[in-house]
């Protein structure tokens, strides 16, 4: 027994940021994100004589993986197992590696374990060890909301084609967890703003989408994540995941826009910059960031699929 299965990271452009005050990992605020094409984690599960945990070849420990097995395995016979991921891009930097992590490794052991499990049910799985890979099952554009904060695909990839340029400066680990950030963003005093003030940021952006008003989504999206970071440089030591590169990018994309690029910039708990652009804005994004002090890479992609079994 041993299958194989692939994932992409998302991004949020509504952000999730902080949980519920109730067991279950459940979010503080609704999110919308988009699949990322290009970057991929592939996992591959096989039966074992005892759990073992591989990244990009290297053994881990990640507490979160063997507390998420222990809780999985209370509901399914899930036999040990060695657990081997890689990701083609930068781990822990802020590109959502735990997202595409936790959406392949679920999607491996049904396929391995023969759960049966629908894509749906596996993204609540997900989601319990991993709020943002619950939306890494699904392609295209994705919701992520209560009442049972269950992800949902809102648009295709192919249904509104936007173009990802990700400016990367930095390649380290980050600094601190997204979980030890939301914990401690829940002690500062504008957490209860952030939480209020997010349900209507979500609603307007689903209507931004569905209606395909990039202009309005621009607006939304870069709202979203100046308020989040805003959020965390004022809790207690501020979070602060962003490098001189990242605020640099910020007011290039900004520039751009002014001298008419279809572009918006979003940042997660890392210093990587995302600019989503219409469709035909990517090049002329992807060849200014690159010349941005401090960028060492770029990546230029577009939305893309939810999970997937290896050769599906
Ligand atoms: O699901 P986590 O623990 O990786 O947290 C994700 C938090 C952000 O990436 C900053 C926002 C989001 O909605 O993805």
């Amino acid at each position: 027994m041993s299958v194989t299965a692939c994932a992409h990271p998302n991004i949020a452009l509504i952000k999730y940021w902080g949980k519920a005050d109730r067991p279950g990992n459940v979010p503080a605020t609704p999110s919308l994100s988009i699949t990322l094409d290009g970057l991929t984690t592939t996992t591959t599960v096989s039966e074992a004589a005892e759990d073992t945990f591989t990244l990009d070849g290297r053994p881990v420990t990640d507490a979160k993986v063997t507390q998420w097995l222990t809780a999985l395995r209370r509901e399914y016979a899930i036999p040990p197992l060695a657990i081997a991921s890689h990701n083609d891009f930068p781990t822990a930097a802020g590109l959502a590696s735990s997202a595409s992590g936790f959406a392949a490794l679920i999607t491996a052991i049904d396929g391995a374990c023969g759960l049966e499990l629908s894509r749906a049910y596996c993204s609540g799985l997900a989601r319990q060890a991993s709020a943002s890979a619950a939306r890494s099952m699904f392609s295209g554009f994705v919701t992520l909301q209560g009442p049972d904060w269950q992800a949902e695909p809102l648009l295709e990839a192919a249904d509104w084609p936007l173009e990802v340029v990700i400016a990367v400066s930095d390649t380290g680990g980050k600094a601190v967890s997204s979980s030890d950030g939301m914990r401690r963003s829940a002690e500062s005093p504008y957490f209860a703003a952030w939480v209020d003030s997010t349900a209507a940021d979500f609603q307007q952006a689903l209507a931004a989408t569905t209606a395909r008003d990039f202009p309005a989504l621009t607006e939304l999206a870069e709202h979203s994540c100046l308020k989040m970071h805003g959020l965390m440089l004022a809790t207690r030591p501020g979070l602060l995941y962003w490098n001189a590169a990242t605020v640099a990018c910020l007011h290039r994309i900004r520039q751009l826009r002014a001298e008419g690029s279809a572009v918006f910039f979003t940042v997660d708990a890392g210093p990587q910059v995302k600019a989503v652009c219409l469709p035909g804005h990517g090049e002329a994004v992807a060849e200014a960031l690159g010349r941005v002090a401090g960028v060492s890479r770029i990546i230029h992609t577009r939305l893309g699929r939810g999970a997937w079994l290896e050769g599906s």
